[in-house]
């Protein structure tokens, strides 16, 4: 009998889900690791009303395999006009958070804030309502280097929202050194952090293995181990406030493996099997289930899911490329042996939740 593990069904607090053909290629990849996921709103145009939101949602779960069991969890792209009044309709509607991308930080991010000054107004809106801020924590300047850009952005920018903010529930997403980790650690309850699977197996090393490796390559960018060994820290840690954001984010292979490739990694088909890799590695399964399934729902005041799956520890090779509309999709590390594989899953019985 192969190690097992069970968990809680987990949730993926980060997700690009995109629309279309390649919605409806990667959407099965998440319904069938996690019950719910935060879906980002980084599409173009990108859904920065409610309207836009709502008729999003309904695209996603009209994808869905038939017998599928997924609740995508909406947000709303945050840009210099949007109307304070929308946070209330977000409420109202169950739209769960606002994502601030630093215009330019990353892909489709050019409609996004060219100033928090402009955006003071919402946030206080969003505040008032119970609607969290979701954060791309990285400033924009191309006088700053690449590998600081998270670090300078907590400086110059997160410590002040926080203070401005202090009812505020923010996120910032996809946390990547160890400034990162330890600013969300001391930062209060109402501030919290996801982590993907990648910064959590890979550093920097990983972009340059033998030659440029563009699979590798997302923002923010992977970074040096010390900040790798911060992050698994964090994770493991017992704060909380550290918990599962897959920022898996598809791009088709020929825009990857491209002379200006796209930033992202795609890590959907395998996310719990990465996680487990990374906290089996660092010799803490038993600490998956509270970042996975646990944590994260805690932060957001949403109830924790009521089916299982459980990980057994059996190799298998992670494909070399999935279908994805009329081109392909590379998961990160394809042709790369994981060791451990999902064994089952179970859904909760229609109304069994009492
Ligand atoms: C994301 C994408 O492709 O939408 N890319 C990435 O490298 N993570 C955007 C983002 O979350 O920064
Ligand atoms: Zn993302």
């Amino acid at each position: 009998m192969p190690e097992q593990i069970t968990i809680t069904r987990p949730d993926d607090w980060h997700l690009h889900l995109r629309d279309g053909a390649a919605l409806a290629a990667v959407l099965p990849h998440s319904a069938r690791q996690f019950a719910r996921a935060i879906v980002m709103p980084n599409l173009r145009p990108p859904v920065a009303s409610v309207e836009q939101a709502l008729a999003y949602r309904r695209r996603i779960v009209d994808a869905l395999p038939a017998g599928a069991s997924f609740e995508p969890l909406m947000t709303l792209y945050l840009t210099d006009t949007t109307p304070p009044a929308e946070m209330k309709r977000a409420r109202d509607a169950g739209v769960l958070a606002i994502k601030l991308y630093p215009a330019g930080a990353t892909t489709n991010s050019d409609a996004g804030v060219t100033d928090l000054k402009r955006v003071a107004g919402v946030l206080e809106a969003a505040e008032r309502e119970g609607i969290a801020l979701l954060v791309h924590g990285e400033v924009t300047d191309l006088d700053v280097d690449v590998f600081d850009r998270e670090a300078v952005f907590i400086d110059r920018h997160l410590v002040g929202l926080r203070r401005s903010f202090p009812g505020l529930k923010i996120v910032l997403e996809h946390v990547t050194t160890r400034e990162g980790a330890q600013y969300v650690a001391e930062a209060g309850e109402k501030t919290a952090a996801t982590i993907t699977a990648h910064h959590l197996l890979y550093n920097r090393n990983a972009l340059f293995q033998g030659g440029i490796r563009p699979h590798w390559y997302c923002l923010p960018i992977l970074k040096r181990e010390l900040h790798r060994l911060a992050l698994m820290k964090a994770a493991t840690s017992a704060s909380g406030r550290f918990f599962l954001g897959t920022d898996s984010a598809p791009h088709a292979a020929s825009l990857k493996e491209n002379a200006c490739g796209c930033a992202g990694c795609y890590t959907a088909f395998h996310a719990l099997e990465l996680y487990a890799e990374a906290f089996d590695g660092a010799g803490a399964l038993d600490r998956l289930e509270a970042f996975a399934s646990i944590d994260g729902a805690a932060f957001y005041g949403l109830p924790r899911n009521a089916g299982t799956v459980t990980l057994e520890k059996r190799p298998w090779t992670v494909p070399e490329s999935l279908a994805f509309g009329d081109g392909e999709l590379k998961p990160l590390g394809g042709g790369q042996t994981l060791s451990w594989a999902i064994a089952a899953a179970t859904v909760e019985e229609e109304g069994s939740r009492p």
